[in-house]
């Protein structure tokens, strides 16, 4: 075998998404011990930093070692005793998720959906809460399945009244959408790195409030071989996980520093690195670049005679999912982008497999060039296999978007 040698890829898909240059630069970063102050140094660091990206004063903000769905089993796993009540909204695959993952650890999962392609109104899940009355509320806020976004601002005073754990995955949504722990009143939050953060997946940040915490120290128990007499077992039942069991993580990030997992130090100096990029360019303009880009490529693909899917006033600002054209081989389509253009577009799952695309321009990739590239390419594509459209008017569009803006 040779030296590894990926080919250049544009990565235009709902990610993942090239990194920026910065936080691969991080990852290749030399080791230190996991107790060397440095190294707890930097944990503390990351810690702040992801503060301010969750726009939290939660004390307990932190990573959790593993892609996204690590973040979210252990948000579950740590709170869900066998048989509490979980109510998962779904208005795509990624509420699929949630809700698979709070069955197996034990809950009795009661779901609401609408069609993909939509969100919920906040009367529609007050009216499930009231009925169900669950002890956690878990909500995707960006599905990357349907494009859409969920409104969280109201779900957190539904909650409240209701005496409910309000919890949100933010993967693929935090950091090119508005994002507000504190505000929305959320409990629990987690997300991922390889969307509008811009690094790769393989670390999901968490924050929690402290109504989440009063319940999962109740199930405090630290493992034999680290614990010592002081060490004290919660009264409710033992986190079914060692590997998610946030009491443990919490004292391993915290001033104990009790032993638990080694942390995966690459993965956190690239956590890091993707915070300081998103603080440093500001998370409000951050966002409204994700805006304008977005926008830019909605433009462009209706300029290219392609219908957009869903309720376009909830759509993320992240991706855009387009209808493959009657006639069209989607899957051909791709593979040409891919494998003669160096552009990676996305499919699509359940329900709209083989009828939508999904084209993200996120994190380092939320750029007018990479807009533009994916735009000319797909315009080629398009026009050999007999789609109609006007030539050079996907371009056009996007660039008209950007008109009187500086990026
Ligand atoms: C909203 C959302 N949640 C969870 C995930 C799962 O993430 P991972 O594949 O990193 O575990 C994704 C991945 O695309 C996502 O978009």
């Amino acid at each position: 075998m040779s030296l590894l040698t990926p080919p250049p890829r544009l990565l235009m898909g709902p990610g993942p998404i090239n990194c920026y240059p910065r936080v691969l630069n991080a990852m290749s970063t030399q080791l230190v011990g996991q107790y060397d102050p440095v190294m707890t140094g930097y944990m503390n660091e990351t810690m702040s930093l992801y503060r301010k990206v969750f726009k939290t004063e939660n004390k307990q903000t932190f990573l959790i070692d593993g892609t996204s769905r690590a973040g979210i089993e252990a948000v579950l796993v740590s709170i869900v005793e066998p048989g509490d009540k979980v109510l998962v909204p779904i208005f795509g695959r990624f509420g699929h998720l949630l809700a698979e993952i709070a069955e197996r650890a034990g809950a009795k999962v009661h779901t609401i959906e609408v069609p993909w392609g939509e969100v919920f109104e906040p009367q529609q899940i007050e009216d499930a809460v009231k009925q169900v009355r669950p002890k956690v509320v878990a909500v995707v806020q960006g599905d990357t399945s349907t494009t859409m976004l969920q409104p969280l601002d109201e779900i957190g005073a539904i909650c409240r009244r209701y005496d409910a754990l309000f919890y949100s995955d933010g993967t693929a949504s935090i950091g090119g959408n508005p994002f507000e722990t504190d505000l929305w009143q959320l409990d629990a939050v987690s997300v991922g790195l390889q969307k509008c953060l811009g690094g790769p997946s393989g670390s999901a940040p968490v924050t929690f409030g402290e109504r989440y915490l009063d319940i999962v120290n109740k199930r405090r128990h630290v493992e034999a071989g680290i614990r010592n007499n002081q060490h004290v077992d919660g009264q409710a039942s033992r986190i079914r996980s060692n590997y998610f069991d946030i009491p443990m993580i919490m004292d391993y990030w915290g001033e104990e520093r009790l032993n638990h997992h080694t942390e995966a130090s690459s993965m956190l100096y690239c956590a890091r690195e993707c915070a300081l990029q998103l603080l440093e360019e500001g998370i409000d303009k951050s966002i409204a670049r994700h805006q304008l880009v977005g926008d830019a490529m909605l433009a462009g693909v209706k300029g290219l005679n392609l219908k957009p899917f869903g309720d376009l006033r909830h759509k993320m600002t992240n991706v855009v999912g387009v209808y493959i054209p009657e006639g069209i081989n989607g899957e051909a389509i791709r593979h040409t982008m891919l494998h003669d253009f160096n552009i990676e577009i996305g499919t699509s799952f359940g329900p709209l497999h083989g009828k939508i695309w999904r084209i993200g321009t996120m994190g380092y990739n939320a750029r007018p060039d990479a807009v533009y590239q994916t735009l000319q390419s797909l315009e080629t594509c398009l026009r050999r296999a007999g789609h109609k459209l006007s030539l050079g008017e996907g371009v056009d569009s996007a660039y008209a978007v950007y008109s009187g803006h500086a990026l």
